[in-house]
């Protein structure tokens, strides 16, 4: 244990140092201060994010770290080793954008790069490491964690961009999910700071995937002190693109008419089905049951089945029996 900490310590150093210099070269780039201006961003949320910049050039960290050979560069997810026999080392982000990824205590944990183009992978994070897991870590989180407790509710987005400019404009209590689906990981650590989510994800079709795996995630968690909701931005925004276009005023509305999870559920079990028919109202059984098992026990779970047994035309009882008996393995 003392070891791993050790380790952490290590990597974490090598990680801070590398964002001093991913920040010391953003000062020096006017074509990447440009693009961050370009993007709407304020010179007072860049540095209260840590903002960066990666220069163009394959070795560009071996002037930052005179070991730049050292495996733990590599293990640190900052170098590359290539996979010949000659092994050359070169940097992983090399003219990006640069979002320094950071724990709950404020420690570099990794690193989120964006082209400043059209280039392909738009982003590209560090890969997973001894201190670095996109299931667990939140973007964000880190200056979230006081606005958190202030405004009384997070926001979850998908987006290094989504939570800078939700900062910017009024809503710095946003963290994003790090290109990965929302995990149940993801969603536990947030409530150690909040006892109210609201997502809020893409208009897009992505969008309405990530929504419905955040479903997922965040139904063992859904007990009765806590709130989650889903808001759904117009098709083509993202909270970044919405909150610039139409201001922080229209995000709010938003925000206040968000889907509480109960009515995400039932719409989410619903899709599809005709109500009009018995195939139909049983088809909605079907897709509610592992919905609503995974809710803990208490009054919202009650209520979610007094209304999905309402829709289905079976009493409670019955359809709790019937739910019970499917969920038993056929022999
Ligand atoms: N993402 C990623 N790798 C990609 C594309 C996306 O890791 N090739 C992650 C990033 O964390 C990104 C998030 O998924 O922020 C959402 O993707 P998308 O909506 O496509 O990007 P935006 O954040 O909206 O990017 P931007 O506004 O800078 O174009
Ligand atoms: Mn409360
Ligand atoms: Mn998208
Ligand atoms: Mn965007
Ligand atoms: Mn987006």
């Amino acid at each position: 244990a003392a070891a791993a900490r050790q380790k952490q310590a290590t990597l974490g150093d090598v990680l801070a140092r590398a964002g001093a210099a991913y920040k010391a070269a953003l000062k020096r780039s006017p074509r990447a201060v440009e693009y961050l201006k370009g993007r709407g961003l304020s010179g007072e949320v860049a540095r209260q994010f840590g903002l960066g910049y990666a220069p163009e050039g394959w070795r560009g960290l071996a002037s930052v770290f005179p070991e730049y050979d050292d495996p733990l560069l590599v293990e640190s997810g900052l170098v590359i080793a290539s996979e010949d026999e000659e092994g050359k080392r070169y940097d992983r982000f090399r003219d990006r954008i640069m979002f320094p990824i950071r724990n709950v205590k404020g420690e570099h944990i990794g690193f989120g790069g964006r082209v400043l183009g059209d280039e392909k992978p738009k982003y590209l994070n560090s890969p997973e490491t001894p201190v670095f897991s996109k299931g667990r870590e939140l973007y964000g989180l880190f200056e979230a964690r006081t606005p958190l407790r202030e405004h009384g509710y997070a926001l979850v987005t998908e987006g290094y961009m989504d939570v800078v400019a939700l900062a910017q404009l009024g809503f710095p209590n946003a963290v994003a999910t790090l290109g990965t689906a929302c995990t149940a990981e993801h969603v536990h650590k947030l409530f150690r700071f909040t006892d109210s989510v609201v997502f809020s994800f893409d208009g897009d079709a992505a969008g309405r995937r990530a929504a419905r795996k955040a479903l997922d995630a965040a139904l063992p968690f859904a007990n009765d002190t806590r709130s989650v909701k889903f808001l759904f931005l117009p098709a083509e925004h993202d909270p970044d693109s919405f909150i610039r276009e139409f201001g922080a005023e229209a995000f709010s509305r938003f925000v206040n008419e968000a889907t509480p999870l109960s009515r995400f559920l039932i719409e989410s079990a619903r899709e599809g089905c005709d109500l009009g028919s018995a195939e139909g109202r049983a088809h909605l059984s079907s897709n509610a049951r592992p919905l609503w098992s995974a809710l803990p026990d208490g009054a919202l779970k009650q209520q979610l089945l007094a209304e999905i047994a309402g829709l289905v035309q079976l009493d409670m009882k019955a359809l709790q029996d019937l739910w019970a008996a499917s969920a038993t393995p056929r022999r």
